[in-house]
């Protein structure tokens, strides 16, 4: 599984950052890292409703540091 996080200065400053932070930590908390690939990407075309994640090429809008746990258990965790 592939994650990326939008690190363009639009999700930069609305805490892309902190977002790829909380990421990182839940894939280590749930020893995912042999399975789940973290990359930093390029603006992902919707700097309006960032912080912008894909998760295996799927389009995640709006992820912020307080729902971005929530994202990880649902799209990735599923459930
Ligand atoms: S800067 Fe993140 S989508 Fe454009």
């Amino acid at each position: 599984m592939m994650i990326q996080v939008c690190i363009g200065s639009s999700c930069h400053v609305k805490g892309s950052y902190e977002v790829k932070t909380i990421f990182e930590n839940l894939i280590r908390e749930n020893q995912l890292e042999e399975q789940i690939t973290l990359r930093p990407a390029f603006c992902l075309g919707n700097c309006g409703e960032g912080v912008s994640v894909k998760i295996d090429g799927e389009p995640i809008s709006g992820v912020t540091t307080e729902n971005a746990a929530d994202i990880f258990r649902q799209y990735v965790l599923k459930g």
